[in-house]
């Protein structure tokens, strides 16, 4: 996978991304992370890179040539890639858009600044414009390293356990259930006995009633993309959990994203 990150701050990336598993990911050659300075496609002798909204108001504008032009170095025509602007106006980022997005070759991340891009370069070169949350940064750059670290641990090989992200909270719908290491006991608090018992099929079923106890506290709009199989839902009806789901999915309170 080739990440091209399209900023006016490239020194913004060097630190974060040549840390832990996205440093190991470029060291194996699974993934390749390309900084694009958008200031180097400007077309004036001021290397200008945003102006004033036309029809007046506050703030400034991304022109939209250096942009364009940009996108047109980074583009890598042998690969299946996608254009993505980041914004606080885009659709929401979620684990099944990252699952998603981590079958492209390439993703080429364009952090917008100031008020906004140009509609017209919008228009004609971006293809999904994302969001990861509702509040507003001072840019996109936050953003596109969220992008790259959630797209980039879904790669094959990228995580050192085979399984690590299909067990990942939101993966199946639900949070991940806790987790407990040694000591046993912590400031006199004991780690749960079953989890030492070595009994896995004890373990599976107290893991899942937690995460679904755990979703249906925290999150319980993500249940509407979970799915029990047969011996699951048996467990669920016994802790009484499974009337709450239905009865939530029943009345329309859960909305499937
Ligand atoms: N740029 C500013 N705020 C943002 C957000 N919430 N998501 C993505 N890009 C942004």
């Amino acid at each position: 996978m080739l990440f091209s990150v399209l900023t006016i701050f490239p020194d913004f990336f060097h630190s974060p991304l040549r840390e832990g598993i996205v440093r190991r990911a470029q060291q194996d050659g699974r993934i390749e992370i390309g900084i694009h300075d958008i200031r180097d496609y400007a077309v004036d002798r001021h290397r200008m890179t945003d102006d004033r909204p036309f029809g007046g108001g506050e703030g400034m504008v991304m022109k939209p040539e250096p942009l364009a032009a940009c996108v047109r170095a980074a583009v890598r025509p042998d690969r299946a890639g996608r254009v993505i602007l980041l914004s606080p106006k885009g659709e929401r980022f979620t684990q099944a858009r990252a699952e998603r997005l981590a079958g492209y070759g390439q993703l080429v991340l364009i952090c917008g600044r100031y008020e906004g891009v140009d509609e017209r370069f919008r228009d004609r070169y971006v293809e999904e414009e994302l969001s990861i949350g509702d509040y507003v940064l001072t840019g996109g750059e936050l953003a596109a390293l969220v992008v790259i670290d959630a797209v980039c641990r879904l790669l094959p090989g990228v995580l050192g356990c085979g399984d690590s992200a299909a067990n990942d909270s939101f993966s199946r719908g639900l949070l991940k259930h806790a987790q407990y290491t040694r000591p046993r006991v912590f400031e006199g608090m004991e780690a749960p006995e079953v989890l030492l018992s070595g009994d896995h099929a004890a373990i599976d079923r107290y893991r899942l009633v937690e995460s679904v106890r755990l979703t249906l506290e925290r999150r319980p709009e993500l249940l509407a993309l979970a799915r029990f199989s047969p011996a699951e839902e048996k467990i669920l009806r016994r802790e009484g959990l499974y009337g709450q789901i239905e009865a939530l999915t029943r009345r329309g309170s859960i909305d499937a994203d």
